[in-house]
């Protein structure tokens, strides 16, 4: 249980729970995920955060390695979602600690979660500052970055942002530090799939949020999941890809997303394929019974087009379609192109519903949802492929081509 130490006297202190997978319920985690946590040691000794529920002991026993948790004076609590402040109640009965800070909206978080604690708390706003002997730490709110009470606290002395979830991923890993980390891949497909499942619905708030980032002196941004960004570079490199992420311009890849009772629509949605690629668009087709809903959202950061495929069940569209839908509709993609396509034995309303979810998600749709009965016919095949060179068009001309 070694805390690492990130800056002169200040340590890692978090946990790695390399067997996670349930990310807040609703997102897969396939590799586990880190809980970080940070603790300054100076005249005012400050844990920055804490973990997730169960964990607290694992951190406890980090930080006894540095000091004595109850020589801790103040808890910063950035941000009230359970998987940083899940052991806050024990973390506080063993700390004791003089003064509790969160922002203005933390109030109402922790007065929610912890109701009738008689806890030391102050509210702070952006700005506001804390001197804890030879360095200060300012605050400053990032409300819906990605909940009202999110903050994050930089460090100046220490050229240091803990930016809270903002910049972070899903990576289990005893390395700390982005360059420690072997695999670029892995690592900035765990990005994506932490801003396309979490922060999306974001984006506008992002894009305003990060001038201000870029405005601090920083070398290190340090997240409250997985790696450390250390050095001028890796900053920067996280920034930027925020920005290209938050921009959601269109990329000149597609999504294909279906379900399928007897395989009709899964041949459409390898025949709409085919057209894509004809006309110059690379395709991902997911399979919505053999990935999660987000790891098939986490695909879309890299696509400008989505097509979604389903039977017609129950007058309606497959179950794990229809939440599919619905999941991504809540994370609110912009600036997509879309289509439709699906298989039926008798009423056919599958296509039509898709068609009409996804403009509803105001992306373009280029062409009318192509139906196919009972199984596909040399014609259906002929109509899928046009429905694929029809998106490829409309996603080129989007693209600047
Ligand atoms: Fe990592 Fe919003 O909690």
């Amino acid at each position: 249980m070694q805390p690492i130490e990130i800056k002169k006297d200040i340590f890692w202190v978090g946990i790695v729970d390399f067997d996670h997978r349930d990310f807040h319920g609703y997102s897969r985690c396939p590799d586990g995920t880190t809980c970080n946590a940070y603790l300054i040691r100076d005249k005012k000794n400050v844990l920055v955060d804490t973990v997730q529920p169960g964990w607290a002991n694992a951190m406890l026993c980090r930080i006894g390695n540095v000091i004595d948790p109850e020589k801790i004076d103040y808890i910063i609590c950035n941000h009230m979602e359970l998987d940083h402040q899940g052991v806050l109640e024990e973390i506080i009965e063993r700390v004791k600690p003089e003064k509790i800070f969160v922002s203005q909206m933390g109030l109402k978080s922790m007065a929610g979660y912890y109701a009738g604690k008689n806890w030391p708390v102050q509210a702070v706003k952006s700005g506001d500052s804390l001197d804890i002997g030879s360095r200060r730490i300012i605050f400053q709110e990032t409300r819906m970055l990605h909940w009202p009470d999110s903050m994050v606290s930089y460090i100046p002395e220490d050229k240091l942002l803990i930016s809270n979830d903002i910049f972070g991923q899903n990576i289990a890993s005893s390395m700390r530090f982005t360059d420690e980390y072997d695999d670029q891949w892995e690592f900035e497909h765990r990005i994506k799939e932490y801003f396309y499942n979490i922060v999306l619905p974001y984006s506008a708030i992002a894009l305003k949020a990060l001038p201000v980032v870029e405005s601090l002196d920083i070398d290190m941004i340090a997240p409250d999941h997985g790696l450390i960004h250390r050095g001028h570079k890796a900053c920067k490199f996280i920034i930027d890809m925020y920005r290209k992420m938050a921009e959601q311009k269109p990329q000149k890849r597609a999504l294909i997303f279906y379900d399928s009772m007897w395989k009709s629509t899964e041949k459409m949605a390898y025949s709409v394929c085919r057209g894509l690629e004809e006309n110059g668009v690379p395709c991902r087709i997911m399979s919505v019974k053999s990935n999660h809903h987000s790891a098939v959202m986490t695909e879309l950061a890299d696509c400008g087009a989505v097509l979604a495929g389903s039977p017609t069940h129950n007058n309606g569209i497959m179950p794990l379609v229809a939440a599919q839908l619905c999941y991504m509709a809540g994370l609110k993609p912009q600036n997509r192109v879309g289509g439709a396509f699906g298989s039926c034995g008798w009423s056919g309303e599958s296509p039509k519903i898709l068609q009409d979810r996804l403009a509803e998600m105001n992306m373009e749709m280029p062409a009318a949802p192509v139906k196919c009965l009972w199984a596909p016919t040399h014609e259906v095949y002929k109509a899928c492929r046009g429905l694929g060179e029809a998106v490829a068009i409309a996603l080129k001309k989007k693209c600047g081509e």
